[in-house]
């Protein structure tokens, strides 16, 4: 099964590249399941009901959130009807929404995808670690789901890493999200969990992350907010994690980050490109 995971969408240029850009990836691909971060795309801050119609009409079969989740209070309203969007699992009980739901994918697979809120550096949270474990303690790869898909969004490094520890061999997949820089530690854990600490953002880059920077500079060196934080309206690159998951085992067997557009260099999945120019 190939799977492919697009990161935080910034703002205006965020959701233009992904709405060009992800019909054409889905076929080039041959992509059986697409899960797409939308915290950022209204305005920077949350997400409408429309922006999730556009990301889903555009290919994703899934939203996933964080932190940001709620900025745009409607989402309390609308996450209720739309079962494809999905918030953090570690908020406080009674919050409106779920945090993980089972999907199917395009080649008949169960998906059952995951977003929680890490801790560190972040508002306080219930603990990730216990959430997570509940929930692919009650829906097992290979029993409940064929595939698990876990987004977890955090800021360090540390915790993201020992998530993917935590949950080798037991999830199909994990990748960060929050910090809209990628890195590039992007592999198979040794019990094929695929992993990366942050995939990145689909946003401009010429910016502090997706935000024109004059205000976040002046933040630094001021300390007095003088303007709201606006996207930054430049070219936005395309960031993604892309997977291809054994449907026996519903473990990876190949990752590869895929960067398009703006400034970043290019990257993109080089083995299902070879498959898909030898067809
Ligand atoms: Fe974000
Ligand atoms: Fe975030």
């Amino acid at each position: 099964m190939r799977l492919l995971f697009l990161g935080d969408v910034v703002g205006r240029s965020g959701r233009q590249a992904l709405v060009q850009r992800l019909p054409e990836l889905r076929r080039r691909y041959a992509l059986d399941f697409v899960i797409v971060n939308g915290e950022n795309s209204a305005g920077g801050f949350g997400i409408t009901e429309a922006i999730t119609q556009d990301f889903l009409d555009a290919g994703a079969d899934v939203v996933t959130l964080g932190n940001h989740a709620f900025d745009q209070r409607e989402a309390l309203v609308f996450i209720s009807r739309q079962e494809r969007l999905v918030r953090p699992l570690n908020l406080p009980e009674g919050t409106p929404g779920r945090g993980a739901g089972l999907f199917k994918a395009r080649n008949g697979a169960e998906v059952l995808v995951i977003n929680a809120l890490g801790r560190v550096y972040m508002a306080e949270q219930n603990c990730p670690f216990r959430a997570i474990d509940n929930e692919v303690t009650a829906c097992r790869l290979g029993e409940g789901a064929d595939v698990i898909f876990i987004d977890f969004h955090a800021e360090a490094t540390s915790e993201k890493q020992a998530m993917g520890v935590f949950l080798d061999s037991r999830v199909s997949c994990i990748v960060g999200t929050h910090t809209h820089s990628p890195t590039s530690d992007d592999r198979i854990l040794p019990g094929g969990t695929a992993y990366i600490s942050d995939v990145g953002m689909c946003g401009d880059y010429n910016s502090v992350l997706g935000m024109k920077a004059d205000e976040p500079v002046n933040r630094f060196l001021t300390r007095i907010p003088k303007e709201r934080f606006e996207p930054a309206l430049g070219e936005a690159t395309v960031c993604g994690f892309a997977v291809e998951i054994d449907d026996a085992t519903g473990l990876a067997v190949k990752v590869a980050p895929l960067r398009l557009g703006g400034v970043l260099s290019r990257t993109e999945p080089s083995f299902w490109l070879d498959e898909a120019s030898a067809e």
